[in-house]
């Protein structure tokens, strides 16, 4: 196949991928015009072949997944109630007051499953306002600025395809206003999506590649190539979230605490499972590490396993909450110790895709994608903890349109909260049977974050005495 390209770059470049056997993707070169034979060589010029090859032959040839891994025993965990957490809570605040901690949204995935268009982050959730996501992190972040007395910088990982989607939104909304340069909004890496059969790169299109984003693990190797950046700052430790869910704690004092109580590199949240079928990941502890493991990863016998108080054994289920010490994930800085590696998962899953001039699609996975995981680190740190966190309070993720862990259930979480809330304060809130409150709630998180500080300010509001509760 002779592909003809005026620059000696772009000669390079197509060179490298005809020797490499994907030649395929020059299959419409004929039929593109300059604008799609730019975009082509534009996309190309994005992947480390070499990389890509590697990754392709160490998981396409052999399994690396399927290594045994000692038997899991259940980790030890901080429970609801410890009295050393209130305690946290202060350190947690004056570290954060110190300028010592940043806050990292991850919010560079596809979100397949709620189907809204745009950034996952840009849909309205809230029930009176119509707020958004990303409007309710920010505001949040800004009243826990307000408590700390100090700027606190909040990086976004995107992906390349919400970037340019997520900075617009930022801009047009004067980024909720937060600083705009406490705001970083950074791309995380994307690869090519690969034909499991044959080892050949997917398109998306005629002549575009299908990419995807490198996992949730980007988070780390984000923190890795942009060090400079957090370490300028003077970030210690990045506490990370998630964009779907909107009762993560943001910049979680009390868990910034117990990490440094502690000494510990990598702290996490985790709700607990009633459910042993729950489809959540849980931590265990092998050997003298933790991990995370797929529930499915565990046996019947100890799925299901139980403590004399009738809990379950594993039960620790991840909610994506972590607080990472940098020094551990970068190496430290006078180079003693390495920045730590990644390794890839893969993915299989059915995609639509352009092959042979024509569309394919299968019911069956007829894709792998390579991922990576932001736990995977979690087993070479040389001190953790889990946190135990209450499920009602901390966790209500929007990931399906509809059913459960949907904007329903997470706004139905909301109102339970926001319910509690204003009793707590001495409120007189009417309940439904179901004791959901019987009038439509939304408090705005610059008034508050959490019940304490709504409790201190309640006295200062006006509620009005029918119809939806609205405190902004
Ligand atoms: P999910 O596993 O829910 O994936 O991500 P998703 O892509 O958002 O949604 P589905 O599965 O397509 O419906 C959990 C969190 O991890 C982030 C997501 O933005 C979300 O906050 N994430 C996931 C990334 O930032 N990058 C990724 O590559 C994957």
């Amino acid at each position: 196949m002779r592909i003809h390209v005026e620059g000696a770059e772009d000669q390079t470049l197509v060179a490298k991928f005809l020797e490499a056997d994907q030649g395929h993707l020059f299959d419409d070169w004929e039929d593109l015009d300059s604008t799609g034979r730019r975009k082509l060589l534009d996309d190309l010029s994005r992947i480390d072949l070499g990389f890509l090859q590697q990754l392709v032959s160490d998981h396409l040839t052999s399994d690396p997944e399927s290594l045994p891994v000692a038997t899991p025993s259940p980790p030890p965990m901080i429970p609801l109630g410890d009295p050393g957490r209130e305690e946290a809570k202060s350190l947690g605040l004056e570290a954060l007051s110190r300028g010592e901690v940043g806050v990292m949204l991850l919010a560079g995935g596809v979100g397949t499953r709620l189907g809204h268009a745009g950034p996952k982050g840009s849909y309205p959730l809230l029930p009176l306002t119509q707020m958004t996501l990303f409007q309710f992190f920010a505001e949040s972040l800004l009243r826990r600025q307000k408590e700390v007395g100090t700027a606190i910088p909040w990086w976004i990982m995107t992906s390349p395809s919400n970037h340019e989607e997520t900075v617009q939104y930022f801009r047009d909304h004067q980024f909720h206003g937060l600083n705009s340069s406490d705001v970083i909004i950074l791309p995380q890496e994307e690869l090519p999506v690969i034909d499991p059969r044959r080892g050949k790169i997917l398109r998306k299109g005629p002549g575009r590649v299908l990419f995807s984003p490198d996992g949730h693990g980007g988070a780390i190797r984000l923190m890795q190539r942009h060090a400079d950046l957090f370490r300028q700052r003077g970030i210690r430790h990045v506490y990370t979230h998630q964009v779907d869910n909107p009762l993560a704690p943001i910049g979680d004092p009390e868990l910034v605490g117990l990490h440094r109580i502690h000494g510990s590199q990598f702290s996490s949240k985790a709700v607990a499972k009633t459910d042993p079928d729950e489809k959540v990941g849980v931590f265990c502890q092998t050997g003298e590490h933790l991990r995370i493991i797929e529930y499915s990863e565990l046996g019947d016998e100890e799925r299901n396993r139980r403590d004399d108080d009738g809990k379950l054994s594993f039960r620790a289920g991840n909610v994506a909450m972590h607080v990472i010490d940098l020094d551990f994930v970068l190496g430290d800085e006078a180079g003693n110790t390495p920045a730590l590696p990644m390794p890839f998962h893969m993915a299989k899953k059915s995609v639509k895709h352009w092959i042979d001039h024509e569309w394919s699609e299968s019911e069956t996975p007829n894709s792998v994608r390579f991922e990576t995981f932001i736990f995977d680190v979690l087993p070479l740190s040389d001190q953790a903890i889990v946190v135990e966190a209450s499920r009602d309070l901390e966790f209500a993720p929007v990931k399906n349109r509809d059913g459960n862990d949907s904007p329903e259930t997470s706004r139905h979480a909301l109102q339970m909260l926001w319910g509690d809330w204003l009793e707590s304060a001495g409120y007189p809130l009417e309940r439904n049977a179901d004791g959901s409150p019987s009038r439509t709630l939304e408090i705005s998180p610059r008034i508050a974050v959490d019940k304490d500080q709504f409790i201190a300010v309640f006295d200062s509001l006006e509620i009005p005495d029918e119809g939806p509760i609205l405190i902004q």
